[in-house]
């Protein structure tokens, strides 16, 4: 069985990122979203939030998981017994970064292959970060985002902004 992690933090989920998982669960026997839950000061939601809203999301396809994770990727996929890392290129500007970490998983594991997919270019200029400075602002992100979550980001970011 072909088992793919797509790993990240979702926070939150994008438009960007529901577009290459289920792509992703098309071209691989299972896809599990690994989220990231190593401590990140500025994140908008809890790992637990992230999980949840994912879920919303996704829980409808029997080949699509969602699962958190810390520490290294690699080990996690040891665990998963996953050996594909998916991941989405937006642009030139993400292959660097991509290219570097292809390489260090590599190092860390003879036995992981990293496969990019392009991102389709109508979301190719969202981010998790552009979205959270957008709901900031109280703008509008229906366009951004799964709309299962639209309102948990907006209630979310109102909350943040009175504290
Ligand atoms: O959505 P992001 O924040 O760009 O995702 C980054 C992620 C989770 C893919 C990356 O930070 C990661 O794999 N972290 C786990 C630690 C690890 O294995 N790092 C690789 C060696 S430096």
């Amino acid at each position: 069985m072909r088992i793919a992690v797509y790993p990240g933090s979702f926070d939150p989920l994008t438009l960007g990122h529901l577009d290459i998982i289920l792509r992703g669960a098309k071209v691989f026997d299972k896809v599990i979203v690994a989220v990231l839950s190593n401590i990140q000061k500025n994140s908008l939601f809890t790992v637990e939030e992230r999980l949840g809203m994912i879920n919303k999301v996704l829980g409808k396809y029997d080949n699509i998981e969602v699962r958190s994770f810390e520490g290294l990727l690699v080990d996690f996929m040891e665990e998963a017994g996953a050996g594909i890392i998916l991941k989405g290129l937006r642009a030139v500007s993400d292959f660097d970064y991509e290219l570097q970490m292809a390489h260090i998983n590599k190092e860390l594991s003879k036995d992981v292959e990293t496969v990019l997919m392009m991102t389709n270019p109508k979301y190719s200029y969202i981010s998790s970060s552009n979205i959270k400075q957008i709901v900031h602002f109280n703008g509008d992100i229906t366009n951004f985002v799964p709309e299962e979550i639209l309102d948990e980001i907006y209630i979310k970011a109102e909350r943040k902004r009175r504290k």
